[in-house]
């Protein structure tokens, strides 16, 4: 009957114009407006605003001519665009997609929102974000409306409409990017707007504001509310001692809604009005807190943004800070494709930057490593961050693909031309029947993640060691060690597809999702489920229950408890005759007689005690790992066994070095300070490179 249903619309159009519309859906899924035989394209940014316009023609040429397959325009430039209210001037970006068009390039378009002119904000100041501190933000950077003020909603609504009449049906236009990096940067809004529009998601939510005192425990310090009117967002700025949690847990809900909706409006405005062939889609930061990118999945896709070398994090072995964390992009990749099947990577660091701590040198190769990490992860296309170098600006020390000269190229951007070619010889040697090989397939796995376990844990994080993101890229980066196929998905999904599924910290749950999880294990899965999970309830209270009550019978444990040490001191968990140090976090457990114990405490007061257990039920099994430690072994040497035990085939490969599979080619790739030595198998024909890698390295090879 549904079918029929479906049917109808298509038949009518079929009867009145006598054409059968059955083509490729283009759709949610995307993947209509890429081709598998192009791999993955490749771009750079340019801004024809910021340069003389007798430069335009040189510069997109060259870009063509180095062999980038696409532009990016439009992102800061609605002063460009609307110099004056109402007064649009569109004629310098017809010309430079005309340029795009004449050297055989697609141009990504992107909407202005970030950077509102000063004329609009001089007018309108109420449009503004306010800080924590109560100061409204002013013009002079970007990023400084609140998403929450419906008069700049309206503005957006009157520029994006404009650019989406005059270049939805621009044949060189390939898709459309909403925003850029909506994210406020770390910041939250504490503006009336953002106020009013709080008040308004909680009546929503808990319709009377009695629910919402008992679900917050406003009993507690006496924080009963009369009416929504009274609810501020909390702010630790103003207040004396520590905010309530759940409000807390809401605001950054909402926080996270209210990015969503502001770009999911943008996207209802140009779906009015461009073709089917052009795609919609944003691009966030891949470890941002306070955005959450499964709230867009009503996105044609979700596109993300990477840069790795800027004196945050020293990657692997003493060059590391040069090539950042294979976690960087890996994550990212993983992350994002699973939320429509679909990604591309809309930023990729092009060398050097301005804006770290401090700024090293990439190390030369690094650039295209990355690509290839990319490319590797299944992205659709890679756009580099930026083709010139600024002379002027807030980013005047960042790499370009060209020197400041506007002429030569960089050292990084010759790395992008290589990778040019060499995608040329991949596309050849394309072959679209490869399956992915057993072996891969045998260890997919899945790591379970909700935002609110994040929010959450962060919010009462009970130690100062604790760091949701890097607990769980500790479970991350085993897996990957492993040689294994990683998504990152959300409850909805299909646990079913993934022989090992982790759920790391799942700290709220329901009994629907352990109902779930058992049914997943009964049927021959292997739950791993680490520190913290099950002990609270979706809105954060803890149960009227022995501590994490609802995961006991699942891991087999009658009693649990959690224990924190000062950073200075180290205890040690023994398993299988070897000594791992922890600190952060350890569950101790008690445990029922048919659980296996792994691995114990050897030391403080529950010296004996369990830290890891495994319990077979049905078909499957259930892991719990109590501690979180700093370098992440326990952890690791925990998860092998899970995999060994389930008769799972795992590589064993040395820390930074990764091996994918994309499209029929596998792919190698050094992330460490020294040479390795990648398991290509013996009949597969290297296409790039060899199988002993310097650092930043890669091999490519096909089966
Ligand atoms: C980002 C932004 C870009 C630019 C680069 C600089 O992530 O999205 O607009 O500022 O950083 O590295």
């Amino acid at each position: 009957m549904k079918f029929l249903f479906n049917l109808l619309p298509r038949l009518s159009v079929f009867l009145l114009f006598g054409v059968w519309l059955i083509g490729p859906v283009k759709g949610q899924n995307g993947k209509a407006w890429f081709n598998d035989k192009d791999l993955m394209l490749v771009g750079s940014y340019y801004y024809p605003e910021q340069w003389p316009e007798q430069n335009w023609e040189r510069d997109i040429k060259k870009m063509a001519e180095l062999g980038f397959d696409f532009t990016h325009y439009g992102e800061f430039a609605w002063a460009a665009m609307e110099p004056e209210e109402g007064q649009y001037n569109f004629a310098w970006l017809d010309r430079a997609v005309e340029l795009a068009e004449m050297n055989n390039m697609k141009v990504i378009m992107c909407t202005p929102t970030p950077t509102p002119p000063v004329w609009l904000t001089s007018k309108h100041p109420d449009v503004l974000m306010v800080n924590e501190d109560g100061r409204t933000v002013q013009h002079g950077a970007r990023q400084q409306a609140s998403w929450s003020s419906e008069k700049y909603r309206q503005y957006v609504e009157g520029i994006v409409t404009k650019m989406a009449q005059r270049y939805g049906d621009n044949k060189a236009v390939w898709g459309w990017q909403i925003d850029n990096e909506p994210s406020h940067y770390g910041k939250f809004d504490y503006s009336d707007n953002a106020q009013e529009r709080f008040r308004e998601w909680l009546e929503e939510k808990y319709k009377t504001i009695d629910a919402l005192n008992k679900s917050w425990g406003t009993a507690f310090w006496s924080l009963t509310y009369n009416s929504f009117d009274q609810v501020q967002i909390p702010n630790g700025k103003v207040l004396v001692a520590q905010p309530n949690p759940h409000a807390i847990l809401d605001f950054k809900r909402f926080h996270a809604d209210e990015a969503a909706s502001f770009v999911l409006m943008q996207q209802e405005i140009l779906k009015k009005h461009i073709s089917e062939d052009q795609w919609v889609t944003t691009n966030l930061m891949a470890d941002y807190s306070m955005v959450d990118p499964l709230r867009m999945k009503e996105l044609d896709f979700v596109t993300y943004t990477k840069y790795l070398v800027a004196g945050f994090d020293m990657g692997i072995g003493e060059q590391g800070f040069r090539m950042g964390a294979p976690a960087g992009i890996g994550f990212a990749n993983d992350f994002f494709r699973p939320i429509t099947g679909v990604t591309g990577v809309m930023e990729l660091q092009p060398g050097q930057v301005n804006w770290g701590q401090y700024n090293p040198q990439t190390m030369p190769g690094t650039v295209r490593m990355w690509i290839y990490h990319v490319f590797a992860g299944g992205n659709e296309f890679v756009c580099n961050y930026r083709f010139r170098q600024p002379l002027t600006g807030g980013e005047q020390y960042h790499y370009g693909i060209l020197k400041p000269d506007g002429l030569e190229v960089s050292s990084s951007g010759e790395e992008y031309v290589q990778v040019a070619k060499e995608l040329d010889k991949l596309r050849k040697a394309y072959k679209p029947e490869a399956k992915l090989p057993p072996a891969f397939a045998a260890r997919r796995t899945a790591i379970l993640y909700n935002p609110d376990n994040r929010w959450e844990t962060e919010n009462q994080p009970q130690t100062n060691q604790w760091d949701f993101m890097t607990h769980l890229k500790k479970y991350y980066s085993a897996a990957k060690s492993f040689g294994a196929p990683v998504d990152v998905i959300t409850e909805v999904k299909d646990l079913a597809e993934y022989p090992v599924v982790i759920a790391p910290a799942y700290q709220l749950l329901d009994a629907e999702l352990v109902e779930r999880w058992r049914k997943y294990v009964e049927q021959g899965g292997h739950l791993v489920l680490s520190s913290r999970t099950g002990q609270k309830d979706r809105e954060a209270h803890l149960w009227e229950a022995r501590f994490a009550a609802p995961v006991h019978e699942l891991i087999g444990v009658k009693e649990i408890f959690y224990d924190l040490l000062p950073e200075s001191r180290e205890s040690i968990v023994s398993m299988d005759n070897q000594s791992y140090a922890w600190n952060n976090w350890a569950d101790i457990l008690e445990v029922n007689n048919k659980t296996e114990v792994w691995a114990t405490y050897t030391d403080q007061f529950y010296k004996g005690k369990p830290a890891v257990i495994s319990r077979k039920a049905g078909k499957g099994t259930v892991t719990y790992i109590g501690p979180d430690t700093d370098d992440g072994k326990l952890e690791r040497d925990a998860l092998k066994k899970v995999y060994q035990r389930a008769g799972i085939g795992i590589l064993d490969l040395p820390e930074g070095v990764l091996v994918e599979w994309r499209h029929g080619f596998g792919i190698g790739l050094n992330y460490s300070s020294q040479n390795q030595s990648i398991p290509v198998p013996a009949k597969a024909k290297v296409l790039i490179g060899r199988k002993e890698l310097k650092p930043a390295d890669v091999v490519i090879w096909q089966e």
